[in-house]
């Protein structure tokens, strides 16, 4: 494995890997992070990860400065599951200057997380467009995890033609539920134990909807009302998998998102439903 941190020293890397595959993080790793180089390894000779905490995709407010960096013990996993490339810029390397160029994303971009997050997803997309400018990656893995990130990176490459396939995978849970997520190390035990709620509660939404419930706003309101007083739910929203518009009777695809916090951390999660 090649742990590469300048642009340079990864296009020299990579000009003898014309089949790379590309996963995107900003390490902290965990099962979920290795599923998706997991799968990445059956579908190119070379996997490519990169590990960047992105701040453009921060607000003021958010834990930039202590998001966990992990590198050391990142490098460890990475080895054991075959990675073949690293790439772990600094600041400097990735915004040697102000990012005054940006990737706008639709309307999308002010829904549901990006109506908590404003700018969240111009800097997620405006990274990843760099990044497979950097990696030029014939394939690239995001997790389902982020549904809305996903949506909007697959609608990216789909309107700029970028020539990325973008493969989606599954969102990886704990025995008791609760996805996989770099923030849940910030839960106290006691907020641990908790956590699992939001999975549960998106659980009974899927459930209604397959014994044939479509009253979704009521559905909706049902599903906030579950929380108790330890948390302070964002949204609980029934939405078409295609455009995460609120679906109409006739749609089928569906994926039911949640965001809450729960004490400090904020935690999200989704369920797909096809009906
Ligand atoms: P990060 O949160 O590190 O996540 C990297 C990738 O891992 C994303 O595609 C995310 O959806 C996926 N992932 C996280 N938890 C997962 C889980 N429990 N199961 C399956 N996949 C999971 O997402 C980002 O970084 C950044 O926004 C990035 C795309 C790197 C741009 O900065």
């Amino acid at each position: 494995m090649d742990i590469v941190t300048s642009v340079r020293d990864l296009r020299e890397r990579l000009q003898r890997e014309p089949d790379n595959v590309f996963v995107p993080t900003m390490g902290n790793l965990h099962a979920g992070h290795i599923q998706l180089m997991r799968l990445a390894k059956h579908r190119a000779a070379c996997t490519v990860v990169s590990i960047f905490v992105n701040r453009i995709q921060f607000g003021p407010k958010e834990d930039f400065e202590r998001y966990p960096r992990t590198l050391q013990a990142d490098a460890e996993m990475m080895e054991d599951v075959g990675v073949d490339v690293v790439f772990a810029p600094t600041e400097a390397e990735i915004y040697p200057e102000p990012q005054t160029f940006v990737v706008e994303p639709s309307d999308l971009q002010h829904i549901l997380e990006g109506a908590f997050r404003p700018g969240h997803f111009r800097g997620v997309a405006t990274v990843v467009l760099k990044l497979f400018n950097m990696v030029s990656p014939h394939t690239a893995i995001f997790g389902k995890k982020d549904y809305q990130q996903y949506v909007v990176l697959r609608d990216m490459v789909k309107q700029l033609a970028l020539p990325v396939e973008i493969i989606p995978a599954e969102t990886v849970r704990a025995e008791d539920g609760l996805a996989l997520s770099s923030r849940n190390a910030y839960l106290t035990p006691a907020e641990r134990t908790e956590a699992a709620r939001l999975y549960r509660i998106l659980q009974e939404v899927r459930a209604a909807l397959l014994a044939g419930r479509r009253d979704y706003s009521r559905l909706e309101a049902e599903a906030l009302a579950r929380f108790n007083e330890k948390w302070a739910a964002d949204y609980v929203a029934i939405r078409r998998q295609s455009d995460l518009q609120p679906p109409s009777p006739s749609d089928r695809n569906l994926v039911v998102l949640g965001a809450a916090r729960l004490g400090r951390p904020r935690l999200i999660d989704n369920v797909e439903v096809s009906l």
